[in-house]
Protein backbone atom coordinates (compact mmCIF):
# COMPACT_ATOMS: atom_id res chain seq x y z
CA UNK A 1 0.00 0.00 0.00
CA UNK A 2 1.32 3.48 -0.97
CA UNK A 3 2.29 5.41 1.68
CA UNK A 4 0.39 8.51 2.57
CA UNK A 5 1.70 12.21 3.60
CA UNK A 6 -1.36 14.13 4.30
CA UNK A 7 -0.06 15.19 7.95
CA UNK A 8 3.38 16.49 6.42
CA UNK A 9 1.28 18.36 3.51
CA UNK A 10 -0.39 20.27 6.26
CA UNK A 11 2.96 21.14 8.10
CA UNK A 12 4.49 22.33 4.89
CA UNK A 13 1.17 24.69 4.81
CA UNK A 14 1.35 25.89 8.50
CA UNK A 15 5.75 26.29 7.10
CA UNK A 16 4.36 28.45 4.72
CA UNK A 17 3.33 31.42 7.05
CA UNK A 18 5.85 30.57 9.67
CA UNK A 19 9.17 29.91 7.79
CA UNK A 20 11.02 32.35 5.79
CA UNK A 21 10.53 31.04 1.90
CA UNK A 22 8.70 27.73 3.96
CA UNK A 23 11.97 26.95 5.27
CA UNK A 24 15.51 26.44 3.73
CA UNK A 25 15.23 25.14 0.42
CA UNK A 26 17.09 22.00 0.67
CA UNK A 27 14.72 20.65 2.77
CA UNK A 28 11.71 20.96 0.52
CA UNK A 29 13.58 20.03 -2.50
CA UNK A 30 15.33 16.53 -1.72
CA UNK A 31 13.58 14.00 -2.26
CA UNK A 32 10.51 14.33 -4.18
CA UNK A 33 7.56 13.93 -1.38
CA UNK A 34 7.61 16.32 1.03
CA UNK A 35 7.42 14.75 3.99
CA UNK A 36 8.19 16.66 7.54
CA UNK A 37 10.26 14.42 10.06
CA UNK A 38 8.78 13.88 13.42
CA UNK A 39 11.76 11.85 15.03
CA UNK A 40 14.70 9.68 14.76
CA UNK A 41 16.84 6.82 16.43
CA UNK A 42 19.68 5.07 15.42
CA UNK A 43 19.27 4.84 11.19
CA UNK A 44 15.87 5.63 10.88
CA UNK A 45 13.33 8.64 11.20
CA UNK A 46 9.78 8.92 10.68
CA UNK A 47 7.45 11.65 9.27
CA UNK A 48 4.49 13.44 10.88
CA UNK A 49 2.42 10.91 8.93
CA UNK A 50 4.24 7.84 11.22
CA UNK A 51 5.85 6.78 8.05
CA UNK A 52 9.09 4.82 8.81
CA UNK A 53 12.48 5.56 6.70
CA UNK A 54 16.40 4.26 6.77
CA UNK A 55 17.82 7.36 6.96
CA UNK A 56 21.11 7.68 4.50
CA UNK A 57 20.93 11.44 4.71
CA UNK A 58 21.66 11.34 8.76
CA UNK A 59 21.76 15.49 8.81
CA UNK A 60 23.80 15.35 6.14
CA UNK A 61 26.65 14.16 7.67
CA UNK A 62 26.27 14.83 11.47
CA UNK A 63 24.91 11.85 12.78
CA UNK A 64 27.99 9.64 12.34
CA UNK A 65 26.95 7.08 15.34
CA UNK A 66 23.32 7.17 14.73
CA UNK A 67 19.92 9.57 16.00
CA UNK A 68 19.35 10.43 19.54
CA UNK A 69 22.86 7.83 20.54
CA UNK A 70 22.32 7.37 23.77
CA UNK A 71 26.15 7.61 25.49
CA UNK A 72 25.93 10.93 23.55
CA UNK A 73 22.69 12.01 25.36
CA UNK A 74 24.03 11.05 28.57
CA UNK A 75 27.56 12.69 28.52
CA UNK A 76 25.66 16.06 27.22
CA UNK A 77 23.04 15.77 30.09
CA UNK A 78 25.55 14.58 32.68
CA UNK A 79 28.17 18.05 31.51
CA UNK A 80 24.87 20.12 31.80
CA UNK A 81 24.48 19.46 35.20
CA UNK A 82 27.41 21.58 35.58
CA UNK A 83 26.27 24.39 33.57
CA UNK A 84 26.51 25.01 29.56
CA UNK A 85 28.09 28.69 28.94
CA UNK A 86 30.33 29.99 31.29
CA UNK A 87 32.28 32.60 28.64
CA UNK A 88 35.28 31.93 30.31
CA UNK A 89 37.74 29.17 29.48
CA UNK A 90 36.76 25.30 31.29
CA UNK A 91 38.73 21.99 30.91
CA UNK A 92 36.39 20.32 28.58
CA UNK A 93 36.97 22.51 26.00
CA UNK A 94 41.13 21.65 26.95
CA UNK A 95 40.07 17.85 27.14
CA UNK A 96 38.22 18.19 23.53
CA UNK A 97 41.63 19.79 22.03
CA UNK A 98 44.00 17.38 23.55
CA UNK A 99 42.58 14.16 21.79
CA UNK A 100 41.77 16.06 18.28
CA UNK A 101 45.55 17.01 18.60
CA UNK A 102 46.60 13.37 18.97
CA UNK A 103 43.91 11.77 16.14
CA UNK A 104 44.14 14.71 13.66
CA UNK A 105 47.56 14.93 11.74
CA UNK A 106 47.31 18.32 10.90
CA UNK A 107 46.48 19.25 14.31
CA UNK A 108 48.58 21.28 16.86
CA UNK A 109 46.42 23.72 18.04
CA UNK A 110 42.63 24.30 18.17
CA UNK A 111 40.27 26.99 17.89
CA UNK A 112 36.39 26.55 18.02
CA UNK A 113 33.65 27.72 16.39
CA UNK A 114 29.57 27.00 15.69
CA UNK A 115 28.91 25.25 12.62
CA UNK A 116 31.04 24.44 9.45
CA UNK A 117 30.25 27.73 7.78
CA UNK A 118 31.71 29.61 10.57
CA UNK A 119 34.81 27.66 11.01
CA UNK A 120 35.72 27.72 7.39
CA UNK A 121 35.13 31.76 7.58
CA UNK A 122 37.44 31.40 10.80
CA UNK A 123 40.07 29.65 8.64
CA UNK A 124 40.01 31.68 6.02
CA UNK A 125 40.47 34.80 8.68
CA UNK A 126 44.15 32.73 10.04
CA UNK A 127 44.69 32.44 6.49
CA UNK A 128 44.61 35.91 5.51
CA UNK A 129 45.95 36.98 8.73
CA UNK A 130 49.36 34.60 8.68
CA UNK A 131 50.12 35.04 4.76
CA UNK A 132 49.49 38.79 4.53
CA UNK A 133 47.09 38.57 1.08
CA UNK A 134 43.78 38.94 0.45
CA UNK A 135 42.52 36.35 -2.25
CA UNK A 136 41.38 32.74 -1.72
CA UNK A 137 40.65 29.66 -3.87
CA UNK A 138 37.90 27.59 -2.94
CA UNK A 139 37.15 23.95 -4.43
CA UNK A 140 34.25 22.63 -2.94
CA UNK A 141 31.19 23.93 -0.97
CA UNK A 142 32.41 25.26 2.53
CA UNK A 143 29.15 27.11 3.62
CA UNK A 144 26.78 29.55 2.95
CA UNK A 145 28.86 33.13 3.94
CA UNK A 146 29.40 35.55 1.10
CA UNK A 147 32.83 34.49 0.01
CA UNK A 148 31.67 30.95 -0.63
CA UNK A 149 28.14 31.36 -1.93
CA UNK A 150 27.22 34.32 -4.12
CA UNK A 151 23.37 34.56 -3.69
CA UNK A 152 20.90 37.81 -4.17
CA UNK A 153 22.37 40.20 -1.10
CA UNK A 154 26.27 38.75 -0.61
CA UNK A 155 28.59 41.28 -0.79
CA UNK A 156 30.65 41.41 -3.87
CA UNK A 157 33.23 42.90 -2.68
CA UNK A 158 34.40 39.30 -0.44
CA UNK A 159 33.15 37.04 -3.69
CA UNK A 160 35.82 39.01 -6.00
CA UNK A 161 38.51 38.22 -3.41
CA UNK A 162 37.66 34.26 -3.71
CA UNK A 163 38.53 32.16 -6.63
CA UNK A 164 37.47 28.93 -7.61
CA UNK A 165 38.75 25.35 -9.18
CA UNK A 166 37.44 22.11 -10.24
CA UNK A 167 38.89 19.17 -7.86
CA UNK A 168 41.80 17.28 -9.79
CA UNK A 169 42.34 19.74 -12.18
CA UNK A 170 46.11 21.07 -11.01
CA UNK A 171 46.57 22.77 -14.38
CA UNK A 172 44.23 25.41 -13.03
CA UNK A 173 45.44 25.64 -9.86
CA UNK A 174 48.80 26.44 -11.04
CA UNK A 175 47.11 29.31 -13.20
CA UNK A 176 45.83 30.69 -10.79
CA UNK A 177 48.59 31.32 -9.00
CA UNK A 178 50.16 33.05 -12.13
CA UNK A 179 47.67 34.92 -13.25
CA UNK A 180 47.40 36.42 -9.53
CA UNK A 181 50.76 36.75 -8.00
CA UNK A 182 51.79 37.02 -4.57
CA UNK A 183 48.04 37.53 -3.88
CA UNK A 184 46.56 34.05 -2.51
CA UNK A 185 46.69 33.63 1.22
CA UNK A 186 45.56 29.92 0.81
CA UNK A 187 43.17 27.44 -0.84
CA UNK A 188 40.51 25.48 0.97
CA UNK A 189 39.43 22.27 -0.51
CA UNK A 190 37.13 19.41 0.35
CA UNK A 191 40.16 16.39 -0.09
CA UNK A 192 37.72 14.37 -1.50
CA UNK A 193 33.96 13.41 -1.81
CA UNK A 194 31.84 12.32 -5.07
CA UNK A 195 35.28 11.96 -7.11
CA UNK A 196 37.93 10.64 -5.58
CA UNK A 197 41.48 12.64 -5.53
CA UNK A 198 43.71 11.08 -9.06
CA UNK A 199 47.13 9.93 -7.71
CA UNK A 200 49.63 12.10 -6.13
CA UNK A 201 46.79 14.95 -6.66
CA UNK A 202 46.87 15.84 -3.08
CA UNK A 203 50.61 16.23 -2.99
CA UNK A 204 50.87 17.79 -6.09
CA UNK A 205 47.95 20.31 -4.34
CA UNK A 206 50.41 21.07 -1.00
CA UNK A 207 53.39 21.23 -3.20
CA UNK A 208 51.67 24.10 -5.62
CA UNK A 209 50.03 25.62 -2.53
CA UNK A 210 53.01 26.00 -0.48
CA UNK A 211 55.56 27.07 -3.12
CA UNK A 212 53.49 30.23 -3.55
CA UNK A 213 54.03 30.74 -0.14
CA UNK A 214 50.07 29.88 0.80
CA UNK A 215 48.37 27.39 2.91
CA UNK A 216 46.73 24.59 2.16
CA UNK A 217 43.18 24.06 4.49
CA UNK A 218 41.46 20.59 4.32
CA UNK A 219 37.73 21.56 4.86
CA UNK A 220 36.75 17.98 6.55
CA UNK A 221 33.34 18.94 7.16
CA UNK A 222 32.13 15.63 5.71
CA UNK A 223 35.12 13.43 5.32
CA UNK A 224 35.93 13.85 8.99
CA UNK A 225 35.97 10.66 11.06
CA UNK A 226 34.56 8.61 7.79
CA UNK A 227 37.63 8.37 5.69
CA UNK A 228 39.48 7.91 9.20
CA UNK A 229 39.21 8.87 12.80
CA UNK A 230 42.00 11.58 11.29
CA UNK A 231 39.75 12.23 8.21
CA UNK A 232 40.68 12.26 4.80
CA UNK A 233 44.16 13.78 5.48
CA UNK A 234 44.92 10.63 7.50
CA UNK A 235 43.32 8.14 4.76
CA UNK A 236 45.29 9.90 1.86
CA UNK A 237 48.08 11.00 3.98
CA UNK A 238 48.84 14.39 3.21
CA UNK A 239 48.84 16.58 6.11
CA UNK A 240 47.63 19.93 5.20
CA UNK A 241 48.16 23.28 6.86
CA UNK A 242 44.78 23.73 8.52
CA UNK A 243 41.59 21.75 8.76
CA UNK A 244 38.42 22.27 9.30
CA UNK A 245 36.21 19.43 11.15
CA UNK A 246 32.58 19.84 12.37
CA UNK A 247 29.54 18.10 11.34
CA UNK A 248 30.43 14.66 12.69
CA UNK A 249 32.87 15.71 15.50
CA UNK A 250 29.50 15.80 17.95
CA UNK A 251 27.17 13.59 16.56
CA UNK A 252 24.45 16.32 15.93
CA UNK A 253 26.02 19.45 18.39
CA UNK A 254 26.70 22.14 16.38
CA UNK A 255 30.25 22.08 17.61
CA UNK A 256 33.28 22.78 14.38
CA UNK A 257 36.67 23.17 14.87
CA UNK A 258 39.66 25.01 12.79
CA UNK A 259 43.05 22.70 13.43
CA UNK A 260 46.43 23.40 12.09
CA UNK A 261 50.50 23.63 12.54
CA UNK A 262 51.44 25.12 15.77
CA UNK A 263 53.88 28.06 14.00
CA UNK A 264 51.01 28.74 12.23
CA UNK A 265 48.09 29.13 14.81
CA UNK A 266 50.58 30.63 17.21
CA UNK A 267 51.34 33.25 14.57
CA UNK A 268 47.44 34.58 14.52
CA UNK A 269 46.38 33.88 18.18
CA UNK A 270 45.36 37.33 18.32
CA UNK A 271 43.01 36.87 15.43
CA UNK A 272 40.17 37.92 16.80
CA UNK A 273 37.88 35.01 15.99
CA UNK A 274 35.74 34.78 19.54
CA UNK A 275 31.96 34.03 19.78
CA UNK A 276 29.61 33.51 22.47
CA UNK A 277 28.98 29.49 22.09
CA UNK A 278 32.13 28.28 20.68
CA UNK A 279 33.37 25.99 23.03
CA UNK A 280 30.37 25.73 25.32
CA UNK A 281 30.10 22.62 27.67
CA UNK A 282 27.20 20.98 25.64
CA UNK A 283 28.80 20.64 22.00
CA UNK A 284 32.31 19.80 23.51
CA UNK A 285 30.91 17.03 25.69
CA UNK A 286 29.03 16.14 23.01
CA UNK A 287 32.10 15.57 20.44
CA UNK A 288 34.09 13.80 23.38
CA UNK A 289 31.58 10.95 23.51
CA UNK A 290 31.07 10.93 19.85
CA UNK A 291 34.95 10.76 19.35
CA UNK A 292 35.33 7.98 22.65
CA UNK A 293 32.37 5.78 21.24
CA UNK A 294 33.94 5.56 17.41
CA UNK A 295 37.31 4.32 19.17
CA UNK A 296 35.61 1.90 21.07
CA UNK A 297 33.55 0.32 18.79
CA UNK A 298 36.15 0.66 15.89
CA UNK A 299 33.33 2.78 14.19
CA UNK A 300 34.90 4.29 11.45
CA UNK A 301 35.87 0.12 10.69
CA UNK A 302 32.64 -0.46 10.70
CA UNK A 303 31.41 2.21 8.60
CA UNK A 304 33.82 0.91 6.14
CA UNK A 305 32.53 -2.66 5.87
CA UNK A 306 28.65 -1.77 6.15
CA UNK A 307 28.88 0.83 3.28
CA UNK A 308 31.34 -1.45 0.99
CA UNK A 309 28.51 -3.53 1.04
CA UNK A 310 25.89 -1.33 -0.57
CA UNK A 311 28.42 -0.03 -3.24
CA UNK A 312 29.07 -3.39 -3.90
CA UNK A 313 25.47 -4.55 -3.56
CA UNK A 314 24.41 -1.79 -6.27
CA UNK A 315 26.81 -2.73 -8.90
CA UNK A 316 25.45 -6.08 -8.49
CA UNK A 317 21.93 -5.43 -9.08
CA UNK A 318 22.63 -2.45 -12.02
CA UNK A 319 24.86 -4.90 -13.64
CA UNK A 320 22.53 -7.61 -13.53
CA UNK A 321 19.29 -5.48 -14.71
CA UNK A 322 21.58 -3.92 -16.94
CA UNK A 323 20.73 -0.13 -15.30
CA UNK A 324 22.89 2.21 -17.89
CA UNK A 325 22.06 4.93 -16.11
CA UNK A 326 23.20 4.07 -12.85
CA UNK A 327 26.10 6.06 -11.00
CA UNK A 328 28.66 4.58 -8.46
CA UNK A 329 30.63 6.77 -6.78
CA UNK A 330 32.34 8.15 -3.63
CA UNK A 331 33.99 5.99 -1.06
CA UNK A 332 31.89 3.34 1.35
CA UNK A 333 31.75 5.22 4.31
CA UNK A 334 30.19 7.80 2.44
CA UNK A 335 29.03 5.75 -0.94
CA UNK A 336 27.16 7.74 -3.81
CA UNK A 337 24.45 6.23 -5.78
CA UNK A 338 22.66 7.88 -8.46
CA UNK A 339 21.22 7.77 -11.85
CA UNK A 340 21.62 9.54 -14.59
CA UNK A 341 18.75 11.79 -16.23
CA UNK A 342 20.03 13.41 -19.42
CA UNK A 343 16.64 13.08 -21.61
CA UNK A 344 13.14 12.83 -20.73
CA UNK A 345 13.12 9.15 -20.54
CA UNK A 346 16.03 8.99 -18.60
CA UNK A 347 14.19 11.52 -16.08
CA UNK A 348 10.88 9.45 -15.45
CA UNK A 349 13.18 6.48 -14.66
CA UNK A 350 14.96 8.67 -11.83
CA UNK A 351 11.88 10.06 -10.28
CA UNK A 352 9.90 6.89 -10.31
CA UNK A 353 13.05 5.11 -8.71
CA UNK A 354 13.00 7.83 -5.81
CA UNK A 355 9.61 7.58 -5.06
CA UNK A 356 9.29 3.58 -5.33
CA UNK A 357 12.40 3.95 -2.44
CA UNK A 358 11.00 6.89 -0.72
CA UNK A 359 7.49 4.34 -0.72
CA UNK A 360 9.68 1.40 0.58
CA UNK A 361 10.99 3.02 3.63
CA UNK A 362 14.68 4.59 2.14
CA UNK A 363 15.71 8.49 2.66
CA UNK A 364 17.86 8.12 0.01
CA UNK A 365 19.67 11.82 -0.80
CA UNK A 366 19.18 12.50 -4.33
CA UNK A 367 22.34 13.71 -6.52
CA UNK A 368 24.68 13.72 -3.35
CA UNK A 369 26.72 11.44 -1.42
CA UNK A 370 25.25 9.13 1.48
CA UNK A 371 26.29 8.82 4.79
CA UNK A 372 27.47 5.97 6.89
CA UNK A 373 26.65 5.61 10.30
CA UNK A 374 27.46 3.05 13.24
CA UNK A 375 23.69 2.53 13.12
CA UNK A 376 23.08 1.27 9.99
CA UNK A 377 22.80 -2.85 10.67
CA UNK A 378 22.73 -5.53 7.99
CA UNK A 379 19.20 -5.43 7.99
CA UNK A 380 19.19 -1.87 6.76
CA UNK A 381 21.86 -2.53 4.24
CA UNK A 382 19.83 -6.15 3.12
CA UNK A 383 16.35 -3.70 3.31
CA UNK A 384 17.72 -1.08 1.35
CA UNK A 385 19.29 -3.32 -2.08
CA UNK A 386 15.48 -5.02 -1.96
CA UNK A 387 14.37 -2.03 -2.30
CA UNK A 388 16.42 -0.66 -4.37
CA UNK A 389 16.17 -3.74 -6.62
CA UNK A 390 12.48 -3.48 -6.91
CA UNK A 391 12.48 -0.11 -7.63
CA UNK A 392 14.46 -0.46 -10.52
CA UNK A 393 12.57 -2.99 -11.55
CA UNK A 394 9.62 -0.97 -11.31
CA UNK A 395 11.20 2.17 -13.20
CA UNK A 396 12.27 -0.57 -16.20
CA UNK A 397 8.65 -2.13 -16.27
CA UNK A 398 7.93 1.36 -16.82
CA UNK A 399 10.00 2.63 -19.95
C1 LIG B 1 32.51 20.47 3.00
C2 LIG B 1 31.62 21.42 3.74
N1 LIG B 1 32.15 22.51 4.32
C3 LIG B 1 31.40 23.38 5.01
C4 LIG B 1 30.04 23.22 5.12
C5 LIG B 1 29.21 24.20 5.87
O1 LIG B 1 28.85 23.64 7.09
P1 LIG B 1 27.54 24.12 7.88
O2 LIG B 1 26.36 23.76 7.00
O3 LIG B 1 27.60 23.36 9.17
O4 LIG B 1 27.64 25.58 8.08
C6 LIG B 1 29.43 22.10 4.53
C7 LIG B 1 27.98 21.89 4.63
O5 LIG B 1 27.39 21.06 3.99
C8 LIG B 1 30.24 21.18 3.82
O6 LIG B 1 29.72 20.10 3.24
Amino acid sequence: MRRTFKKSLAWRERAKNALVGGGQPHKQSNPPQPIMIAGAKGSHFWDADGNDYIDYLMGYGPMILGHAYPTVITAVANALEQGNVYNVGHTLEIELAEKLIEIIPSADRVAYFVGGSDATTGALKFARAYTEKDKVIRCGYHGWHDWCHSTRGHLAASAEATLSVGFNDIDALENLFKENPGEIAGLIMEPSGHDLPKENYLENVKSVVNSNDALLIFDEVKTGFRYALGGAQEYFDVTPDMSVFGKALANGFATAVVVGRQDIMDEVSDVWVAATFHGEVSLVSAAMATIAELEAKDGVEFMWKQGQKLLDGYKEITDRLGIDQARIAGIAPMPFFGLNANSDKESLFRRTFYEATLDGGLYLPEGHIWFMSMSHSDDDITKTLNVCEDALKLAKAKM
